[in-house]
């Protein structure tokens, strides 16, 4: 047995070292997959947008933990929270939380409609599973509709809605009954909804993992009539899209939409602790888990803890005190504006800039079939089709030292999700830094060309 490792000395374990664990100990894979692109970086601290490495370098975090750090690295009042608690039973299910009946409480003010009954869990992909098992307890109907494109988390019910095959295959059979429709078509909503057997439909108000893709406008309210209509719940997945990302608490409100259950997580926790939830209506929750024969038919050991509970309380807080979701709605628009301008500086790289508020994707063209194929036998023009955003994500890391990352679904789209304490200023400058890694880059070939040497360079010095 070799010694074990201690927490102090975990502290200040180097690159190499951490790299050499992960390889033994973790996932090799991913190691490999992370430091191909220079992402294995030892980062020592956070506050705001910021991080530092171990050398005292300075990053700007584009990435904001994919929606889970709205409020900001550490926030100071986040971190007080946990503080607070330091001294209570942090688990103690023989007994009913305070904390718990706050949390809900403040969820249930700040959510659409009648939403107000809460159940906590420790992740978005158990929000996911309760939300599916509780629609099917309250409607006894087994039949779940999702969009293609979606994304809502790998345990195995919310990995039966994730609309991409390459998560699903290896894993299959999946849940049984779950029908993936093309995302932004009412007609075929209409048309899998018609025989009224179905006991929800699933969907997020803006598809993040996806490639950031917006609906027409209409969609949400569109299938909300419908699932009304033909008896069915309509479940939002909020996870990325809350807690102000969009430029409005919440997503579904840019269309007066009301879901019958909401799922949450991300920033609930405020990128401090894993925390989860759904809410819903008490229609919806008694007739599932109503009286105490059903009360416990869903439950979690660590769902609702002191420690979460007081960091989602303070999350919360954050969000609506600092008025984060119209920081994120102006802050948005300046990097609309601003990505829209590069695309048409350069027309024949950025195919397409999308998103709202600061869930912003960036989708880059193809290369053609030319030049880059012909020299590299496809080698490289394949790397670009496939991960041209994350080429571009290496770069804004490796020269500007800021924080990208493509999308799950789609690796040709990078996503600006920063925190929405993000300044006008940051906005800005890393506006410059992708224009200039841009103009440094008008081929894709090159990009791809100097990510391959950068790599094979990286590869050489570590020797
Ligand atoms: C919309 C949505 N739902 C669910 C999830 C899964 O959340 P978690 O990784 O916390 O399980 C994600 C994660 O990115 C997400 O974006």
């Amino acid at each position: 047995m070799e010694p074990l490792i201690s927490l102090e000395q975990a502290l200040f374990l180097g690159r190499g070292e951490t790299r050499d664990l992960y390889r033994r100990y973790v996932n090799p894979g991913m190691a490999a997959l992370l430091g191909s692109v220079g992402f294995d970086r030892r980062y020592v601290r956070a506050s705001g947008v910021s991080v530092w490495d171990a050398e005292g370098n300075e990053y700007w975090d584009f990435l904001g933990g994919y929606g889970a750090v709205n409020q900001g690295h550490n926030h100071p009042r986040i971190v007080a929270a946990l503080e607070a608690v330091r001294e209570a039973p942090n688990l103690l299910q023989a007994a009913l939380s305070p904390l718990v009946a706050a949390v809900a409480h403040n969820l249930a003010q700040i959510t659409p409609g009648e939403l107000s009954r809460s159940f906590f869990c420790n992740s978005g992909a158990e929000a996911v599973e309760g939300a599916l098992k509780l629609a099917r307890a309250a409607t006894r109907k087994r039949r779940i509709l999702y969009a293609e494109g979606s994304f809502h988390g790998k345990s195995f019910g919310a990995l039966s809605v994730t609309g991409r095959s390459r998560y699903q295959e290896p894993f299959r059979p999946l849940l049984p009954e779950t029908y993936a429709l093309p995302y932004g078509d009412l007609d075929a909503m209409e048309s899998a909804l018609r025989r009224r057997d179905v006991a929800a439909v699933i969907l997020e108000p803006i598809q993040g993992e996806g490639g950031v893709i917006v609906p027409p406008e209409g969609y949400l309210r569109g299938v909300q009539e419908l699932c009304r209509r033909y008896d069915a719940l309509l479940v939002l997945d909020e996870v990325q899209t809350g807690f102000g990302r969009t430029g409005k608490l919440f997503a579904c409100e840019w269309e007066g939409v009301t879901p019958d259950i909401l799922c949450l997580a991300k920033s609930l926790g405020g990128g401090v602790m894993p925390v989860g939830a759904f809410v819903t209506t008490p229609q919806v929750w008694d007739r599932a888990y109503g009286g105490m024969e059903r009360a416990l038919l869903h439950t979690s050991t660590f769902g609702g803890n002191a420690r979460a509970m007081a960091v989602a309380l303070a999350s919360i807080q954050v969000v609506v005190e600092e008025d984060l979701a119209e920081r994120a709605r102006r802050r948005g628009e300046q990097a609309l504006a601003g990505l829209r301008a590069l695309q048409r500086q350069f027309p024949s790289m950025i195919r397409d800039v999308r998103g709202r508020g600061l869930l912003i994707g960036v989708e880059f063209e193809k290369p053609t079939r030319g030049l880059a194929e012909r020299l590299t036998g496809g080698l490289i023009n394949r790397a670009a089709a496939e991960f041209g955003g994350a080429l571009v994500a290496a770069h804004l890391l490796d020269r500007y030292r800021i924080i990208t990352a493509y999308t799950l679904n789609n690796p040709n789209v990078i996503r600006f999700e920063p925190p929405l304490v993000v300044s006008e200023e940051q906005v800005r400058r890393t506006l410059n830094a992708l224009r200039a890694v841009l103009e440094e880059h008008r081929s894709f070939f090159s990009l791809a060309a100097g990510t391959v040497r950068s790599v094979l360079g990286e590869r050489l010095r570590r020797g």
